[in-house]
């Protein structure tokens, strides 16, 4: 029904059910006097009444309440089931005052009595009047509707959770998904606001509410920030809040705000694994950059340790035993000692020292540890050890490995009290899944072996936590820390392939553990007995070194055994006197780096003319010296500078036992 018929500018469309023909023209004759314009459409039985209903476009009902064989109520039932809005008014002769009600509360609009038609046309104007008003409404709520359900479905499909919140009164309130971010359902959420504070990340609490307390205040356009919120479970989700305050009274104060609620968790998480990664990256570029810095120098160092260390043995020799010389000698060499195993340690770390990665046995090494662990550390410490079934072999370099043990052993020791404390360390298998391997750049999903040093002592402080592994880095007084030991693991791990992770609460202790990647080749069963010192007998021996200082030592420790030593300190003047009787010498000791010919190719000159000669590389730090390399080249073992007269004879030993064997077997 258009407005301009229900103010009555239109002729309007009246269907009017009535048997007597006086009567309707009475009503006819009625409306037309009060200026009503209409299309007055008499019909007096049911089917011609259903035949107009159904055609439409009739904007008001008129009925006799008694017709013969089909009443008023009939057609007021009819019109009711079709539609609820239009007029119906009984137009009626007699009609008492319960009947009356009776079809009022069947759905009459109205009903005049045929006695007082003067009360029609105000009837009417009054029923169009207000179905008009009740259409409007109902289309304006259905818009209403149609809009929330938009606003739902947007957000729904923005992902978004809604709040509305009420500041008189601390009332908020939320929908659905706002709740399901936070893994409740709806009716779990307490429309107070302090349900939304009591949430907050306890890092993020006062930064979220200081800045919602300036927007409130107006000094902020809108409410925006990114914070942390519980779960119900008890875990957090990273949100991103937008709102502002759309009401205010008189005197500014705000009314109610609204906003909306983004879940950002994997966001953060991203950017957070790229930080740490980040962060890795700078480190190992740093430690890169110091390790070839530190490697320089330790290399000179060696060398010249050498020769204090080599003097300083042959000069023992020739002294008394129990002279104080002697003793005083044995401090001199203690000392050098201690700056030899310092070298090492740098040259470790620097990465530059030769070393081979062959399957090893984890807890093998582990239980090697630790008889010296028990028999270096002070009986208050509790040493335990603890080994999983089903730990994989790795690749890796048993020394090395060793080395891990002790440094992280000595730093749990020192974080011991006086009164001592538990150290344990431990194996076990485990398995990166891919979650994990994504935030660290050296870790590949897979299976691996993990060794653990755990304490119970006094912890890391977390803003240190960062820096331990940074060569020189020491929390120790002067004289008793380097601050190399981790740096040393950290190295030593990075060529494993490895990687470390730090848990470490001050005041409950510390627990490093490192992950190694398992292999599938199997590690030989037992490790070879220990050597004995070698006996000259007068064998003859070429011992080739640039260093003259050195070239000495070494030829005075191999005369100390019985050999005849020739010593030459170039590598070309030594190929000369070899080539030209290449049968003279029973073995060939050489220096690698050395100009002109290395040791490496030297050994190799020499080999083609003495195929199976035994020839000993001597070597400093030269990455490209492997023991794989230097075993394929044909010679028969490696010894790393400084070396002593023992370690020396036992290679030598060895080396010539094994010639024996080989030249026994062919
Ligand atoms: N288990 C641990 N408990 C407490 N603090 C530790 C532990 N391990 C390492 N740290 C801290 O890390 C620092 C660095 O350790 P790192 O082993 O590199 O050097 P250091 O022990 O100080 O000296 P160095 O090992 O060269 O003798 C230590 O000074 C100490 O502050
Ligand atoms: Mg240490």
């Amino acid at each position: 029904m258009t407005d301009s018929k229900t103010d009555l500018l239109e002729p309007l469309d009246i269907l009017y059910l009535e048997d007597d023909a006086n009567d309707a023209e009475l009503v006819r004759v009625e409306i037309l006097q009060e200026g009503i314009a209409c299309n007055l459409n008499r019909v007096s039985d049911r089917v011609s009444f259903l035949r107009c209903l159904d055609r439409g476009g009739i904007d008001l009902i008129l009925a006799d309440y008694a017709v013969p064989g089909f009443g008023g109520s009939a057609a007021l039932e009819l019109v009711r089931e079709r539609d609820q809005e239009i007029p119906f008014i009984f137009v009626s002769g007699s009609m008492g005052e319960e009947m009356a009600v009776e079809t009022l509360k069947s759905g009459a609009t109205d009903y005049v009595l045929k006695e007082r038609l003067t009360r029609l046309v105000p009837a009417m104007r009054r029923a169009l009047q207000e179905s008009r008003i009740r259409r409007e409404r109902e289309t304006a709520e259905r818009a209403l509707r149609a809009s929330e359900q938009r606003l739902e479905l947007a957000l729904r499909g923005a992902d978004l959770g809604l709040w509305d919140w009420d500041l008189p009164r601390q009332i908020a309130v939320v929908n659905r998904r706002w709740a399901e971010m936070l893994e409740y359902s709806l009716d779990e959420i307490e429309p107070r606001i302090d349900f939304w504070k009591c949430l907050l990340h306890p890092e993020d609490s006062s930064r979220v509410l200081l800045a919602l307390d300036a927007h409130l205040k107006g000094e902020t356009e809108a409410f925006e920030t990114e914070y942390r919120l519980r779960t119900r479970s008890g875990g957090w989700k990273w949100v991103l809040n937008r709102g502002r305050v759309v009401l205010r009274d008189d005197a500014g104060q705000p009314l109610r705000a609204t906003g909306t609620h983004l879940d950002i968790t994997g966001r953060k998480q991203a950017e957070e694994t790229n930080l740490q990664l980040e962060a890795q990256l700078r480190q190992a570029q740093k430690m890169e950059a110091l390790g070839t810095l530190a490697g320089g120098i330790a290399h000179d160092f060696n060398n010249i340790l050498g020769a204090i260390i080599g003097y300083t043995e042959l000069v023992r020799l020739e002294l008394p035993e129990a002279g104080q010389a002697n003793r005083d000698l044995g401090e001199v060499l203690k000392a050098a000692n201690r700056a030899k195993l310092l070298v090492e340690q740098i040259l470790t770390f620097s990465r530059q020292q030769a070393h081979d990665l062959r399957p090893i046995k984890l807890p093998d090494v582990v239980q090697e540890a630790m008889q010296l662990l028990r028999s270096t550390l002070p009986s208050t410490i509790d040493v335990r050890m603890e080994i999983e079934n089903g730990t994989p072999t790795i690749l890796g370099d048993a020394t090395q490995v060793h080395q891990i043990i002790m440094n992280l052993a000595a730093n749990s020791a020192h974080a011991l009290p006086d009164n001592g404390g538990l150290i344990e360390v431990s194996v076990r298998p485990a398995e990166v899944d891919e979650e994990m391997a994504r935030g660290h750049a050296d870790l590949q999903p897979g299976i691996y072996a993990v060794l653990s040093v755990r304490d119970t002592g006094h912890g890391i402080e977390a803003a240190i936590q960062q820096r331990i592994f940074d060569p020189f880095f020491t929390t120790k007084a002067p004289g008793l820390g380097t601050g190399l030991g981790l740096a040393v693991v950290h190295g030593i791990v990075r060529k494993h392939r490895g990687m470390i992770r730090v848990n470490s609460d001050p005041g409950q202790g510390t627990d490093i553990q490192i992950y190694f990647p398992a292999t599938d080749r199997p590690a030989p069963e037992s490790p070879a007995g220990p050597g004995r010192l070698a006996a000259g007998n007068g064998k003859r021996v070429l011992f080739v070194d640039d260093e003259v200082a050195l070239a000495k030592v070494g030829c005075l420790m191999l005369t100390r055994m019985g050999f005849e030593v020739e010593m030459q300190t170039g590598s070309l003047d030594a190929w000369e006197a070899f080539a030209a009787a290449p049968d003279r010498f029973d073995l060939v000791i050489t220096d690698q780096t050395m100009p002109k010919l290395t040791g490496l190719e030297l050994a190799g000159r020499m080999l083609q003319l003495r195929p199976g000669l035994p020839i000993i590389l001597v070597t400093g730090y030269h990455a490209s010296a492997s023991r794989e390399r230097v075993h394929q080249a044909g010679i028969a073992e490696m010894v790393m500078k400084p070396y002593t007269i023992d370690s020396l004879g036992k290679v030598i030993h060895q080396v010539m036992q094994d010639g024996r064997s080989r030249s026994a077997a062919s």
